[in-house]
């Protein structure tokens, strides 16, 4: 059995985790620092550096505690390189660089995008279903909106599934998805981060008469190419155009001040109107991620599609994405709600691959904001 630390520091989550043979989770922990940010309303990047470099050892070690085990029990450790924020990447790089060093073990570099498409493996190994190739698969978080032709790497072994190939077939030409998620709930004083609060208050719009229509996106060129800045910018002009919201908006505002940011706290303070607004831009923003995708995956003939990243986490993209699969007999893989969002699992699990392949890296690996996985 090969047992692979994960580290995983890009964005705003410090995260290790414990994963044998690639696809069993032993352990994994996650400190957030939500909290930290939430008062900005967005990712502070110093901020984030401090605290990975203040989380990174209790982390680390709660993740080999679950796991049962000691420093000396690792086989390898897989560590993000990018992409990501340079300064938040560099803290677990060190830390990894050291450990391999001080403990003479492999050091595996690894793309945190690829850890995103092995979320969807670990997921579907634990519920006991097989993800078969090649895939389209969408990543779809707060930093990343990107679609992936993804291949088998051609391993002679059925037990491990080799080296994985990956092509970029779409991106997005502006924001993440989840930044206009987080963008548009901020504008409407909901909070950081967007999503969440926007999937559960979308869900109790109900039959709420539209305030506005958002047509679909176009994208000049590449139609597998996502943008979603305009609809973002729709949101925040109809909101100007219409005084009625401002009211509301202050309320909320001063609610979140109070601590109030809960759903069942900022639910009573939405109007019907704010509440269809919220349904609106959910609607535009699912029906153009699964179209985009589901157009993919007819013109490549696929067998499945994957779908990973914090948005991932949403219920009504959850559900059209199962729908649209059923109806075009072709199989839809999500990871868990916790593996969906950034975690070390997935780390590991895309270490593992690479490891047997003998990509390694030694003391002079450093970080890569922009690293591309194809
Ligand atoms: O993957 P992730 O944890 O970090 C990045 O790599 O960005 O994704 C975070 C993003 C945030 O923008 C957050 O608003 C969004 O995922 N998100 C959601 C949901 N849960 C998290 N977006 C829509 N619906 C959700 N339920
Ligand atoms: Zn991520």
């Amino acid at each position: 059995m090969t047992r692979i630390l994960g580290i995983e520091s890009s964005c705003d989550e410090t995260a290790a985790a414990v994963v044998a043979d690639g696809r069993e989770i032993l352990s994994s922990v996650v400190a957030s620092q939500i909290d930290i940010h939430r008062k900005y309303g967005g990712v502070v990047p110093e901020l984030a550096s401090r605290e990975h470099l203040r989380q990174i050892v209790p982390v680390v070690r709660e993740a080999l505690g679950q796991a049962g085990m000691k420093l000396a029990d690792v086989d390898a450790i897989g560590v993000t390189q990018g992409p990501g924020l340079v300064g938040a990447l560099l803290v677990g790089i060190t830390y990894g660089k050291t450990l391999a060093a001080a403990l003479g073990k492999p050091l595996v570099p690894v793309n945190h995008l690829a850890g995103h498409v092995h979320a969807v493996f670990l997921e579907a190994y634990k519920t006991g279903r097989t993800a078969k190739l090649p895939a389209v698969c969408l990543i779809v978080s707060g930093g990343h909106t990107v679609l992936y032709e993804v291949t088998a790497g051609g391993s002679a072994d059925p037990e491990c599934c080799g080296l994985l190939r990956y092509g970029k077939i779409g991106q997005t030409r502006d924001d993440a998805a989840g930044e206009a998620y987080d963008k548009v709930a901020k504008l409407l004083g909901l909070g950081y981060p967007g999503g969440p609060i926007l999937d559960r208050l979308a869900a109790v719009a109900n039959g709420a008469a539209a305030p506005v229509k958002f047509g679909p996106t176009k994208t000049r060129g590449n139609p597998l190419d996502f943008s979603f800045s305009g609809l973002k910018t729709a949101v925040l002009y109809h909101v100007r155009e219409h005084a009625e919201y401002s009211g509301e908006i202050r309320t909320r505002e001063e609610a979140l001040q109070r601590g109030e940011r809960k759903f069942e706290q900022l639910l009573p303070l939405c109007s019907p109107q704010t509440l269809a607004l919220v349904r609106e831009f959910q609607n535009a923003v699912v029906r153009d991620l699964v179209d985009r995708t589901m157009l993919a995956s007819q013109e490549l003939a696929v067998e499945s599609v994957l779908v990973s990243g914090g948005v991932a986490a949403n219920s009504q993209l959850r559900a059209t994405f199962e729908e649209r699969g059923k109806s075009q007999g072709i199989e839809v893989f999500f990871p868990s709600r916790a593996l969906s969002t950034d975690n070390a699992a997935m780390i590991a699990a895309a270490a593992y691959e690479r490891f047997r392949a003998g990509i390694l890296a030694d003391s002079s690996l450093n970080a890569d904001p922009s690293l591309a996985l194809a």
